[in-house]
Formats: C-alpha cells, sequence, structure tokens
C-alpha cells in the first residue's frame, strides 16, 4: 500500500483538530473524505483547508461509496465509537479510534473478534504513546538498566478556571476521559495489566464539573510494582504537562519524566531525568520525534498495514483492551467507596 486512503468521521473541537492540525502533509496519508452529521461544521472544515465539498459528507456510508478507502479514523463522541467503528469494519476498512475505545469492553471486544475475522486493523488513537519522553522512558525501563520496576507516583493537575474549560459536561472526566491517558501509560511503561486498583473520586468545591473532577487511586501490578496516582482538573497548584508529572522507582534509580505540552503539536515540555541514589540529576538527550502525539499513531498505523507487524507499543484495539479494563475497574471501585478491584485482562 503506498499511501492510505482515509476517510476521516468527526469534524468538533477534537475531530476538526484532526482535519486541520493532524491529517494534511501527514506523508503515510491522503484524505479522501470528510464527515459530520452538521453541515455547519462540515462547511468551517472546508473552507478552512481549502478542500472541494464533493469531499464532504453527512454519513459514513457515503463516503465510503464514493471512492477507494483503505482506512477510517474516527473523532465522535465516544458513545458512537462503537456504532461508527463496526460500520466501517462491516464495509472493509481499516480503523482507528479515538480514545477510549469504545463505551464498554463488552462492545470493544466485539469490535475486536470483528476485525480478527475480517483480517483488518483496528487501532486505539492512545496519542501520548507517541512523544519523545515515554517512549525514552519505555526503552530506558525495558532495558533492565536500572533493576526491577518497584512503582511510580504520578500527578496529574490542571485549572479549569485558569483553563476556562468549556468541556464540563462529560462524564467521569477525571476517572474516564482524562486517566485514560495515565492508565494506558502505566500499561506502556510497566509493560504489564494491573492485579488491582482502588479508586476514590470527588468534584472539589467551586467545580465548574458536573461530575467528579478529582481522584486519588492505587495501582497493583503483579510483577509487585505499586502506583500511587492523583489527578485533578481543578487544582490551583502549577499546571502539569498533560501526561503529568511521573516519578517511576526502579531498584537501582528513579526516572522524572514529563511529556505532552499545552498544545498537542509541540514537544518542547518533554522530559526525562535519571536520579540515582546520591547523585544529581542526569538529563537524558531525547530523540527527535517528527510524527508526534496523533501524527504518530497514524505513522505507526500505516508501518503496522506496510509490513504486516505491529511496531513497538502499537496501540492496537486488542492491546487496548487492557486500558479500558482499567477505566471500568476505577469507576467500580470509585462507587464502591475505594474496594480494590480486579481490572478486566486484555
Ligand atoms: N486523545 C485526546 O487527547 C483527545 C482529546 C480530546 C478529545 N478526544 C476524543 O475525541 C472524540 C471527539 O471529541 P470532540 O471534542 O471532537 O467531540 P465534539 O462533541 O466536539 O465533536 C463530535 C463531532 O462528531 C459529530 N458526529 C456525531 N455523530 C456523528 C456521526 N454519526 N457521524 C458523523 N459525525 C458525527 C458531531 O456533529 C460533532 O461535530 C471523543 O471520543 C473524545 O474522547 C481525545
Amino acid at each position: 500500500m503506498d499511501k492510505i486512503r482515509l476517510v476521516h468521521v468527526g469534524l468538533g473541537a477534537w475531530g476538526g483538530n484532526w482535519a486541520t492540525h493532524v491529517l494534511p502533509q501527514h506523508p503515510d496519508l491522503e484524505v479522501v473524505g470528510y464527515v459530520d452529521l452538521v453541515a455547519e461544521k462540515r462547511y468551517a472544515i472546508a473552507a478552512r483547508l481549502g478542500e472541494p465539498p464533493q469531499k464532504f459528507f453527512a454519513h459514513l456510508d457515503d463516503a465510503l461509496t464514493y471512492g477507494a478507502v483503505d482506512a477510517v479514523s474516527i473523532a465522535v463522541p465516544i458513545a458512537l465509537h462503537a456504532p461508527v467503528a463496526r460500520q466501517a469494519l462491516e464495509a472493509g476498512k481499516h480503523v482507528v479510534v479515538e480514545k477510549p475505545f469504545a463505551a464498554s469492553m463488552a462492545q470493544a471486544r466485539d469490535l475486536v473478534a470483528l476485525a480478527e475475522r475480517k483480517g483488518l486493523v483496528l487501532a486505539v488513537s492512545q496519542n501520548y504513546r507517541y512523544y519523545p519522553a515515554p517512549q525514552m522512558v519505555a526503552q530506558l525501563g525495558h532495558r533492565g538498566t536500572f533493576g526491577k520496576i518497584i512503582g511510580a507516583k504520578i500527578d496529574f493537575r490542571r485549572n479549569a478556571f485558569a483553563e476556562r474549560s468549556r468541556n464540563t459536561q462529560i462524564p467521569d472526566p477525571m476517572l474516564a476521559d482524562m486517566a485514560v491517558h495515565h492508565y494506558d501509560l502505566m500499561r506502556m511503561l510497566i509493560d504489564e495489566d494491573p492485579a488491582s486498583l482502588s479508586a476514590r473520586s470527588w468534584n472539589p468545591a467551586g467545580s465548574p464539573y458536573r461530575m467528579d473532577a478529582a481522584a486519588a487511586m492505587t495501582v497493583t501490578f503483579p510483577g509487585g510494582a505499586n502506583v500511587s496516582y492523583r489527578g485533578s482538573w481543578v487544582d490551583p497548584g502549577p499546571q502539569t504537562a498533560w501526561a503529568g508529572e511521573w516519578q517511576l522507582d526502579f531498584e537501582r534509580a528513579s526516572i522524572l519524566w514529563t511529556a505532552r505540552g499545552d498544545q498537542p503539536w509541540q514537544t518542547k515540555r518533554d522530559r526525562v531525568q535519571i536520579l540515582r541514589p546520591n547523585a544529581e540529576l542526569e538529563d537524558v538527550a531525547l530523540t527527535a520525534f517528527p510524527l508526534h502525539d496523533r501524527a504518530g499513531v497514524l505513522a505507526a498505523l500505516a508501518e503496522r498495514l506496510r509490513t504486516g507487524l505491529e511496531p513497538p507499543y502499537f496501540p492496537s484495539g486488542r492491546a487496548n483492551l487492557g486500558t479500558l479494563g482499567m477505566i471500568e475497574a476505577a469507576l467500580r471501585s470509585a462507587t464502591s467507596g475505594g474496594a480494590p478491584v480486579q481490572p478486566e485482562a486484555a
């Protein structure tokens, strides 16, 4: 396959950003169609991109019958991830869908089975994997130089008031919508699925969010690593970068890292440092990463389609089941007052 002929579905706040900032000039793609139910969104993006109106559709079916299509990218509300992905897979197209993968494990498992039956690639856009810092940390950790991993402390802080957040009505903004990135990074870096998870969540006084915007949790991995996590959308402290601030502890050193600055197309806030006992913090030089965030996911998809092999850390639908399992476990634990829950494995 030369370039992937892609149809992109969803031109809302984030999906529109895919169309304007991620898909144009991507070396592995040719966008052959854009889909959104709302005409104004289609007109706005068409005008912004200078693309002809014939490439814009209200329904995915029409886009799929218009010309040759290899794959579909999906950035619609979560409840529609599974139905739209199913429609694309049934039409014989590869799929890359936004996080969280689906509204339930059952839906996600159905999609994985369907893709496998049809011999199609189904991927989840876990875009935080595709930044220089987590990729470097994964390499350092998995090499075993610092010994076995013993745990991690993770802090995520945003300030809804400073940011004038608009997205305050989403369900479970912390434990589902945001922490999904952090669950996925835990699984990528620790290279295991958790054995047990205990979570509490609350809505801080004055929070503009409809549902709990802050959470704390402990996650235990089968190899013995323990993670303590704190996250808040409504924190008056200094804001962290979106990947959060991590201290990843190994037997002989800790790795301190953060990634994903305020704009998704920047990597300048990525930082990795090593702390050995009785030594100064040591900066690790990061490898340039021209295709990062969602462009990195799409480059990995292209490699998977070209070679038939999954590149390292590739967020296939099957691999992502463990991340979705952590969302469900966290929500279940929080509604039972923090009781330990065993997440459903991938
Ligand atoms: N990975 C990240 O960092 C990140 C960041 C933000 C949002 N997201 C995810 O992106 C997805 C989209 O978020 P958003 O902020 O763009 O949402 P949004 O509500 O702003 O936009 C959704 C768009 O989908 C369109 N739509 C709805 N049903 C459709 C259908 N059946 N066919 C075609 N179009 C349809 C709507 O008209 C709307 O324009 C969500 O799943 C969200 O979780 C991911």
